[in-house]
């Protein structure tokens, strides 16, 4: 029996839609998942438009960090068939191959069950990015940061990551300041719970001073640079802060005083080798919220063959919400 997949390879057409069999997929896992949805996330754009090196696996390859479907055949004892199952993060679509696939074999230890509350549809529109923001918060929770405290602010807030953040932490009570560098952004960002909306311009060119007036209370910040430069000389004391991306670029140029004369808490989130209980521990989270909010009005839909356009749309910063792939409907 053959299935579609997106392959990547070193040799052209270096991006393609193959017909591809059960024994051509690498046999690394123990349990043959029937992918129904994946979803496109940066590093997946970063990989189908080869802007970053982020393929660790021989090629040919098939990307996709996240996955969820039905397994087909388990020769795991913790799965059985017909169970529905979600992937993100541990190497899956950068070092093994991942859900731009319809049928993928996967480790067992890397698959968690779909929560009840959740879709398999709509599991994939949380996918990485809604595990990343749903982290950030507990980070932020768990550092005790009341929600009577003042804003938190979320930076790319447009994007997987930053939509996901602003819908959480309202959600958790939080007043949620909101950062865009997209003017048509508003009705949305305030549809997700934002209250105030804060023009990326005045946070892209740094600090102006170490430490500058206390504005923000937390944030959760998926650019890094000199966005979160500008971000920690402007927290108020105490502050939780959550980096978790690099939309904006990798580096980072600061000093200690935030820390020292502010006690700002600056927090990393790893989604990629975020530990299997805590992982279930989000993703319980995750699904209440899907009883409160529209997790479709977030959500964009391609086949296999939208992947490559609908990658380069993200890598130019130009779309709101999640790409889910819908694997069902064929190339
Ligand atoms: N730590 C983890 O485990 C983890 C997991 C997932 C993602 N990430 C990282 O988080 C970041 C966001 O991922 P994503 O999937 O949410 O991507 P995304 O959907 O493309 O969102 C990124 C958003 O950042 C803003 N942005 C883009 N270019 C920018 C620039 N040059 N300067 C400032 N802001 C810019 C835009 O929002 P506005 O137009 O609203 O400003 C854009 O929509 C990426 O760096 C990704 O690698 C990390």
């Amino acid at each position: 029996m053959t299935f579609e997949a997106l392959v990547i390879d070193s040799t052209e057409p270096r991006v393609s839609i193959r017909s591809l069999t059960q024994d051509q997929l690498p046999g690394e896992g123990d349990v043959l998942v029937g992918v129904e949805w994946s979803s496109i996330n940066y590093k997946d754009a970063l990989a189908v438009t080869s802007k970053g090196k982020i393929i660790r696996g021989e090629m040919p390859f098939v990307p996709g960090i996240d996955l969820a479907g039905s397994v087909i055949h388990s020769e795991s004892s913790d799965f059985s068939e017909g169970d529905r199952v979600l992937a993100t993060g541990w190497g899956i679509g950068e070092k093994h191959w991942g859900g731009y696939s319809q049928v993928q074999r996967v480790s067992s230890k890397s698959l968690i069950p779909i929560p009840s509350g959740l879709s398999t549809r709509d599991s994939m529109i949380v996918g990485t990015a809604g595990l990343t923001a749903m982290l950030s918060v507990l980070e932020i929770e768990n550092h005790g940061l009341p929600i009577t405290s003042g804003e938190v602010l979320v930076t790319g807030a447009t994007g997987g990551v930053g939509s996901f953040s602003t819908m959480l932490l309202s959600q958790a009570g939080y007043q949620v300041a909101a950062s865009t560098g997209k003017s048509s952004a508003r009705d949305y960002l305030m549809s997700l719970g934002a209250t105030r909306i804060v023009e990326r311009s005045e946070l892209e060119n740094g600090a102006a001073r170490p430490l500058d007036r206390g504005e923000w209370s937390g944030c959760i910040d998926s650019v890094g640079s000199k966005t979160l430069e500008s971000v920690l000389s402007r927290c108020k004391a105490h502050a939780v802060v959550a980096a978790c991306g690099l939309a904006g670029g990798h580096e980072l140029n600061t000093t200690v005083f935030p820390f020292i004369l502010r006690g700002v808490k600056l927090i990393g989130i790893d989604s990629n080798t975020c530990p299997v209980a805590r992982r279930i521990t989000a993703w319980s989270r995750l699904s209440e919220l899907a009883g409160n909010v529209d997790l479709n009005s977030l959500a964009h839909e391609v086949a296999l063959s939208g992947i490559v356009e609908a990658s380069t749309q993200l890598m130019k910063g130009g779309i709101t919400g999640r790409y889910v792939v819908n694997l069902q409907s064929g190339a």
